[in-house]
């Protein structure tokens, strides 16, 4: 006879657990009938009452045959079955929306709170007491890190990990920094129809997340800096052993922070959000993170304050030589020792005594990792690669709720710059027009593109408008360009994005004209438009706003919910009552 057979019967009542397969159960009016039906349906799949005793440890599948960024998902659920087994939990995978950047129509934005909602209602319906996500591709850390902040169970994330990087003709090349800057040569017509089809096939040379310093780098950095991965959860390469053992201690790890109780919420503090800042100020990532950032914090009743980021971004160097901003890839840095190199070179700046999944402190795991050695991709404060957090903060008439730069991907000479407004009115208009030979432009103006905010056009990474084709035919690089859209974390160039609030709800972009001036002065954070209150007054009488609705489904509930750049573009109906700003630095 089976030790299992010996419990027949075993812990069918539901007031001997709240924990494990005892959680939550389904509402028949009968608590008792209500776990001996789940466990006659779950002993279908073959589990005995023993297994069944153990600490419940769910884990994400976001595994899916649209998004290559996880499709290391496979072999990552199995290690962190393994490390949940030797720790003496139950690994009970499951699937959640996965969301990869280029298989999102409209945009990935529109479907990360999708993704979050169903994170959230997922951790909260099916019983867990503690929970490992899987994600990596742009939108889903951020969507998983949100939801499970709602949710409250003890989490860790699990990052899938980046791609390695590939050749062509000996030039080392990697997704998708270099995926725009082929494609900036092919529409300036240096190289040909030929060359841009070959190094297609270069650009992703595995399965995982892009391989610069995007937005998925970026949000791997920051779940590091937030204490919710295992300490090195951020570098390693998707396809590495590396990657494969971190896995299997995020496992491990799930099990103690369950059996410990562990909640999001002891590692999600405020001295937690401020060390991500701090981050992402130090390795120049992505502006997306300040949108992704601002949303799961809100989620733990935290408001963010760009002002206070602006402040700490003046006193935050860029460290990490990466591109977008710098030249290596995100398998150089984890040869350079990842997150601890940096975190080590930052001590300074954080707030060592926050808590990390561990349930030891950011400092005492910088500790741990040991002393640095000689490398190349974390510079010293001492010779940064740049002086100032990658980030700046603007404000101005033309964005009175704020707008970003990331003036460690922009051009020095324009930083500073006043030129005439070249408007398109919306996607379609910039589609037309850009590259019309007749499209009155210089490499002096100012490309102003509306109607690509967060109700606009679902907030789309558009904001990294082509140079018009004459332009990019004479050899101009970079010209300033100013949106209410986002920018993809692998792009560069001088451009201004998130004006808020958006114009599609009457911003002050919505009325900017063709042949408007507008200064942009980075080093005073403004962005002007130079023309009267009056004028402005005048032309919003003239043509009202007329904000986009939509008539049923997941679309009606967006536009009706959306809030705006500065709050995170979460749903207003999902985020508690701020109680703190952050940073309070
Ligand atoms: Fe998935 Fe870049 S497309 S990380």
């Amino acid at each position: 006879m089976s030790q299992d057979n010996n419990k027949k019967g075993h812990s069918v009542n539901p007031a001997a657990s709240e924990d494990g397969i005892s959680k939550g159960l389904a509402n028949y009016g009968d608590r008792g009938f209500s776990l001996f039906l789940r466990k006659a349906f779950i002993k279908g799949a073959g589990y005995t009452d023993s297994a069944l005793e153990r600490p419940v440890i769910g884990i994400t599948n976001t595994g899916s045959s649209y998004n290559p960024c996880h499709g290391n998902a496979p072999q990552l659920i199995e290690a962190v079955k393994r490390g949940i087994m030797l720790a003496g939990g139950l690994p009970m995978d499951f699937p959640t929306i996965s969301i990869h950047e280029s298989f999102s129509q409209p945009t990935s934005m529109f479907l990360r709170n999708l993704m979050s909602m169903d994170t959230e209602e997922l951790l909260r319906a099916q019983p867990m007491d503690a929970v490992v996500l899987i994600g990596g591709c742009d939108k889903t850390v951020p969507a998983q890190l949100m939801g499970a902040a709602s949710a409250g169970l003890p989490a860790v994330q699990l990052i899938t990990g980046s791609m390695l990087t590939g050749s062509y003709r000996s030039e080392r090349v990697g997704a998708c920094t270099d995926c725009r800057r082929y494609w900036g040569k092919f529409r300036a017509e240096e190289i040909g129809a030929e060359e841009i089809a070959e190094v297609n096939s270069q650009l992703v040379a595995s399965v995982g997340t892009c391989s610069v310093m995007g937005t998925a780098s970026t949000m791997a950095c920051i779940a590091e800096a937030l204490g919710m991965t295992v300490p090195g959860g951020a570098s390693p390469p998707a396809v590495t052993a590396d990657r494969i053992r971190v896995a299997e201690q995020s496992g491990t790890i799930a099990v103690e922070i369950a059996r410990k109780r562990l909640t999001i919420d002891k590692v999600l503090t405020e001295k937690a959000f401020e060390n991500a800042m701090r981050v992402l100020l130090a390795i120049g990532g992505s502006t997306n993170a300040i949108v992704h950032l601002t949303a799961i914090a809100g989620r733990m009743g935290f408001e963010m304050d760009l002002k206070a980021l602006d402040r700490m971004g003046r006193e935050t160097p860029v460290l990490l030589d990466l591109k977008p901003s710098g030249q290596h890839y995100m398998e150089d840095f984890h040869h350079a020792g990842g997150m601890a190199t940096l975190l080590r070179e930052l001590k300074p700046l954080l707030h060592l005594d926050a808590l990390t999944v561990t349930g030891r402190t950011l400092g005492e795991e910088i500790e741990a990792a040991g002393p640095g050695f000689k490398q190349d991709v974390v510079r010293t404060a001492k010779n940064p690669i740049y002086p100032q957090g990658g980030i700046a903060v603007l404000q101005g008439n033309l964005a009175p709720g704020g707008a970003i730069i990331k003036q460690s991907a922009a051009h020095p000479k324009l930083m500073e710059h006043e030129g005439r407004a070249v408007v398109f009115e919306n996607l379609e208009d910039m589609a037309n027009r850009i590259d019309t030979p007749d499209l009155d432009v210089t490499a002096d103006d100012i490309l102003v593109l509306k109607h690509i905010g967060p109700k606009g056009a679902t907030m789309p990474e558009a904001g990294y408008m082509p140079i018009p084709k004459k332009l990019a035919i004479a050899g101009v690089k970079d010209i300033v360009r100013i949106s209410d859209g986002r920018m993809s974390g692998t792009a560069f160039g001088t451009i201004v994005l998130h004006v808020t609030p958006e114009s599609a709800i009457g911003g002050p972009l919505a009325y900017v004209q063709s042949g408007d001036r507008i200064r942009l002065s980075v080093e005073k954070r403004e962005l002007s438009l130079l023309v009267s209150d009056e004028e402005l007054a005048r032309r919003r009488a003239a043509k009202p706003v007329v904000v986009p609705t939509a008539s049923r489904g997941y679309r009606k509930l967006f536009l009706q919910s959306v809030t705006q750049a500065d709050q995170g573009v979460d749903f207003d109906f999902l985020m508690p009552p701020m109680t703190t700003k952050i940073p309070k630095t």
